[in-house]
């Protein structure tokens, strides 16, 4: 299969990786020649990291099915698949979206990694509007695999299954949300679970530090192989009905203290700032991202391990 990835940037890098990690021809362009060069040294340091972690077989192979363009006449050439990943702007997506149009032929799927526009904000006056989408990443999609993929109201149902096909085939776990709601599915999630967490440290009623410790050492253990509708289910002797005949009316009464819509006031981001600096200073920053994606990195290697006991 052939893919064109548009947009050299950090979330094209990301997504040349997991196309050719899955054995697509990957064809890499973007408007800015530096950042094209740029990008294919980076996916080579990249690539080389991955293999030694063991998350990936062999990084030469990988780089070499990765192919860069001098325009996106080119890149577009006999492609079967378009994962777009231009600057988060309307017009961006508007125009670039107009020009795969015109250069594709009619089966091409066409998919943003938009992490905020609405299919249908950039493709309702396209005459092949029916083959795109939203193909949400989470950053770095070649650790994470999940990707939300949501339709214009126009989006052909079978460009979705196609879509969510060749992710499963590269190795991604397709979301489908099925009505363009802000935020897709993934951050209305984080966005209920940080205004909580937000509320709780203004109120004073936990600190910044104990609140991540509630997340990491107790919520987010299971959520890396369970997500919260299996926890329920197994949390109660009887399953689900079970869960929530016994912890239905407290959930209700807590909701019913959660109506605030405010904003995050200055006060309290000033509070959070602070206690995570005495936590991290800001010279600690790029480390502790550092530090982050080797977690990430060997959570990866240890859940691969746990699907697929055969493999190394
Ligand atoms: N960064 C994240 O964590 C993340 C996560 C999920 C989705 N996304 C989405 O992915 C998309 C790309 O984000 P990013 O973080 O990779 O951005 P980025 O700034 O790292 O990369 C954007 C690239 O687009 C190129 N570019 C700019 N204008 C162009 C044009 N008109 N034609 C061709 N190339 C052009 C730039 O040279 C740059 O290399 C955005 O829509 C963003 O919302 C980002």
């Amino acid at each position: 299969m052939r893919i064109a990835v548009i947009g050299a940037g950090l979330i094209g890098q990301a997504w040349a990786i997991v196309f050719a990690r899955g054995g697509c021809e990957v064809c890499l362009w973007d408007a800015d020649p530096a950042a094209q060069t740029q990008a294919v040294k980076l996916i080579e340091q990249l690539a080389v990291t991955l293999q030694t972690r063991g998350l990936i077989a062999d990084a030469s192979a990988i780089v070499s099915r990765i192919a860069t363009a001098d325009s996106l006449e080119d890149a577009l050439a006999n492609v079967d698949y378009v994962q777009e990943n231009l600057p988060e702007k309307i017009e961006i997506k508007k125009e670039i979206f107009s020009r795969m149009d015109a250069l594709t032929g009619p089966d091409v799927v066409l998919a943003s990694s938009t992490s905020s526009i609405p299919a249908s904000a950039f493709t309702e006056a396209l005459p092949g509007r029916g083959r795109c989408l939203v193909a949400h990443p989470v950053n770095p999609p070649y650790l994470i695999p999940v990707v939300e993929l949501c339709g214009a109201p126009w989006t052909h149902a079978e460009i979705i299954d196609r879509a969510a096909q060749i992710m499963t085939e590269v190795g991604q776990k397709p979301v489908r949300v099925n009505a363009e709601v802000q935020g897709f599915v993934l951050n209305r999630l984080q966005g209920a679970l940080l205004r909580e967490a937000f509320k709780l440290v203004q109120s004073g009623c936990v600190s910044v530090e104990d609140l991540d410790v509630t997340v990491k050492d107790g919520l987010g253990l299971r959520w890396s192989f369970m997500g919260p509708f299996e926890t329920i289910d197994l949390n109660a002797p009887e399953g689900v009905r079970d869960y929530c005949a016994r912890y239905g009316d407290m959930y209700t009464s807590i909701a019913q203290q959660q109506t605030s819509t405010d904003a995050w006031s200055e006060e309290t981001i000033a509070a959070i700032e602070a206690q995570r600096r005495a936590l991290l200073p800001d010279d600690s920053l790029l480390d502790r991202r550092v530090w982050r994606d080797e977690r990430l990195m060997a959570l990866m290697q240890h859940k691969k391990q746990m699907d697929d006991p055969g493999c190394a």
